[in-house]
């Protein structure tokens, strides 16, 4: 049952207001049309006071259970590190918001389960895990022209998350919370090979990786470029890069490979259409962080979920896709710790 009339707007709140919160927080606050960004819910006071100053938001919660409380609230957005997302989900179903939040699900697969489980038990209310690149404009245009035979039977995709090298390592400190190079960046390329595949269940993988600027990363026993093979059943393929260390910007490109031909997307991580022939040659600027790349796709995706939510929709992720992508981020993650190959038989899938 829907409780939304026509006209009526979805009242959010959001729930952290750090790197990509502040981001998802001037979108609905301004780009996403039938959402009204209603309240704000950070433990630290700056960003509090920041969400007022700058977006005028007026409903302020240091905590999320007064948040959840506030029956002003419809939805809720949550942005807050990863090891939070499954139990802050259970409590919104319970509190009977709908639901959208960053990936990943969780870096375990058994919360993974309780998730899928409870939002069971709330079939009316939407909850919607952030796979961004699924609402990319190119990443959708791949999708259809694959579903359209464009390329013959797709059989692998090649898929890398490259990030601009930090000198400060902000992501040395994120290591140890952020279930390694797997689950955080490669997490986005295996929900993109499933989709573009079919689906297709994994039978087996190996990843493994180096650090080539960054040793503080072995502390965590994480690394800074990885490398992945999945196997999937009926004889599908995925290939993952994921490094932390590019010289030139944010890289993030996908290549699909069929039968009859080949697509990609964004080999050329441009920042924009401009080219300059100079002395060394010709050359782009590039997409220096994965927002400005994905800047639009995040507008469309929380319009996606704001329309669903308003028309009793469904949503075009399922937590079922969302716990698939925990179930393989965690097999190369313990492919890499031990250095054997991982095969998914002692682990069926649910579906
Ligand atoms: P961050 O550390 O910059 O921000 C986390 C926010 O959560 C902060 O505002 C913090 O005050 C708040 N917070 C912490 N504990 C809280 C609690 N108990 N209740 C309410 N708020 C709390 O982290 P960042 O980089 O913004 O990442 C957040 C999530 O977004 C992560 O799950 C990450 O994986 C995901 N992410 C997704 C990306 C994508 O491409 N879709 C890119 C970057 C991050």
């Amino acid at each position: 049952m829907n409780s939304f009339s026509a006209g009526d707007s979805v009242r959010i709140g959001i729930v952290g207001l750090g790197r990509l919160g502040r981001r998802h927080a001037e979108n609905l606050a301004t780009r996403v049309s039938g959402a009204r960004l209603v309240a704000a819910c950070s433990p630290i006071a700056d960003e509090r006071r920041a969400a007022r100053d700058a977006l005028g938001i007026e409903r302020l919660y240091d905590t999320y259970e007064a948040m959840l409380a506030d029956p002003e609230v419809d939805a809720v957005f949550l942005v807050t590190p990863t090891s939070l997302h499954p139990d802050q989900i259970i409590a919104a179903l319970h509190a009977g918001k709908h639901v959208f939040c960053e990936k990943p699900l969780s870096l375990e697969l058994e919360a993974c389960e309780r998730v899928v489980a409870e939002a069971k038990r709330f079939p009316h209310l939407k909850t919607l895990i952030g796979f961004v690149r699924r609402f990319d404009a190119s990443y959708r245009d791949a999708f259809e022209k694959i579903r359209s035979g464009r390329i013959g039977k797709a059989f692998m995709v090649r898929s890398q998350t490259c990030d601009k090298n930090d000198p400060d390592g902000f992501f040395v400190r994120f290591a140890p919370t952020s279930g390694g190079i797997f689950l955080d960046c490669s997490v986005h390329d295996i929900d993109l090979a499933r989709w573009l595949l079919g689906n297709p269940k994994p039978t087996r993988v190996y990843a493994t990786g180096t650090i080539a600027l960054h040793p503080g990363l072995a502390e965590s026993q994480d690394v800074d470029n990885g490398v992945a093979i999945v196997e999937f059943e009926g004889g599908k393929l995925a290939v993952f890069y994921a490094s932390r260390t590019m010289a030139h910007g944010h890289d993030t490109s996908t290549e699909v490979i069929g039968t009859a031909g080949a697509l990609n997307v964004g080999r050329n991580p441009r920042a924009n259409r401009v080219e300059i022939a100079d002395e060394h040659g010709i050359s782009n600027e590039c997409t220096p962080t994965f927002y400005e790349r994905f800047a639009d796709a995040f507008v469309t995706e929380a319009q996606v979920f704001v329309d669903a939510v308003r028309g009793n929709e469904p949503l075009p992720i399922t937590l079922q896709d969302a716990l698939e992508a925990t179930r393989i981020g965690i097999a190369l993650r313990e492919s890499q710790l031990s250095g054997q190959a991982i095969t998914f038989d002692a682990v069926p899938a649910l579906a």
